[in-house]
């Protein structure tokens, strides 16, 4: 199985929980034209109630559900490896996905699944990223775009971006403004990863130099 970027079109699979804000972002950028041989080949869903399975409805775009709720992660998981194998997809891509994912789910899509997390990783891994960055009183917040391992919001980075932290903020101000951001990050990763130009070097993610 090659890197995603060798495959053309580069097909995503959106996993989802949620809003489904980052999901609108990058179909946004789709649409624009911004994301040349990008496609989403399916959305899934790990809830029936996400509000992104509307936001499928209104843009046309195939979505799943796979309620994971009382199932075993590896037998959850499982099902949602089979309906991405069945849609083609290259990329997996995490867009609020509030689920762990199996040890068998990562090492079946080795650095082909992808992440946002609205913090400047390492920094704030973990739930209520934005709130601890304001408790601890951080001067920069962003978010982050990284590559899925084994580990809980620690694998390579793809892409960040960072803004200030005001003084008139207060936690809820600092993360519609980090969220900002993840519509821009999560767009500009995808395409650096479609482009083919970069590489992974150990946990460094570099522009490809031959
Ligand atoms: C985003 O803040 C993302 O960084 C985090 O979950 C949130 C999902 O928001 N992983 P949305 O569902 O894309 O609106």
């Amino acid at each position: 199985m090659g890197s995603p970027s060798q495959h053309h079109p580069l097909k995503l699979g959106v996993l989802i929980s949620g809003r489904g804000s980052n999901l609108i972002a990058i179909a946004s950028s789709i649409r624009k034209g911004s994301l040349p041989g990008v496609q989403i080949a399916v959305v899934i869903s790990n809830t029936a109630s996400a509000c992104g399975l509307a936001v499928c409805r209104e843009l046309g775009l195939p979505s799943e559900v796979f309620v994971s709720k009382g199932r075993p992660r590896a037998e959850h998981d499982a099902d949602v490896a089979d309906c991405l194998r069945q849609h083609r997809v290259d990329l997996v891509v995490l867009a609020g996905y509030m689920r762990l994912l199996s040890p068998e789910f990562i090492a079946a899509f080795p650095n082909r699944i992808v992440n946002i997390h609205p913090s400047l990783l390492p920094a704030f891994p973990g739930l209520d990223a934005q709130q601890q960055a304001f408790d601890y009183g951080v001067k920069l917040a962003g978010c982050t775009v990284h590559f899925v391992d084994e580990h809980l919001d620690h694998g390579a980075v793809i892409l960040q971006r960072a803004i200030p932290v005001l003084d008139t903020d207060v936690a809820e101000s600092l993360a519609s403004r980090i969220l900002k951001e993840e519509h821009i990050a999560y767009p500009a990763a995808i395409a650096r990863i479609a482009s083919g130009e970069y590489e992974l070097r150990g946990r460094r993610y570099v522009r490809r130099t031959s």
